[in-house]
């Protein structure tokens, strides 16, 4: 079985605050346009302790700072070379 990817959204209340609100959901919709629900584990978690370089997203241990919309495009493209 093929390993999944593993996205972790900060929740905490800074990063939600600063983007993630919104990340959160354009992580779900992307995921679900481009049939990856399956091969992901998408989960949120508390403050990662990085509020002042938020919103933060983790995927399979890589942190990524400061993601707003276009980055957020990005790097899910790259993970998925879409
Ligand atoms: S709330 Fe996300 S790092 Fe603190």
């Amino acid at each position: 079985m093929e390993k999944k990817i593993d996205i972790t959204i900060c929740l905490g209340s800074s990063c939600f605050a600063r983007g993630n609100n919104k990340n959160l959901e354009f992580v779900q919709e992307y995921l679900k346009e481009n049939n990856l629900t399956d091969k992901v584990n998408f989960k949120g978690q508390l403050c990662s302790k990085l509020c002042n370089e938020g919103p933060v997203i983790i995927i399979d241990g890589q942190v990524y700072k400061e993601v707003n919309k276009v980055k957020l495009m990005e790097i899910l493209n790259k993970t998925f070379n879409i």
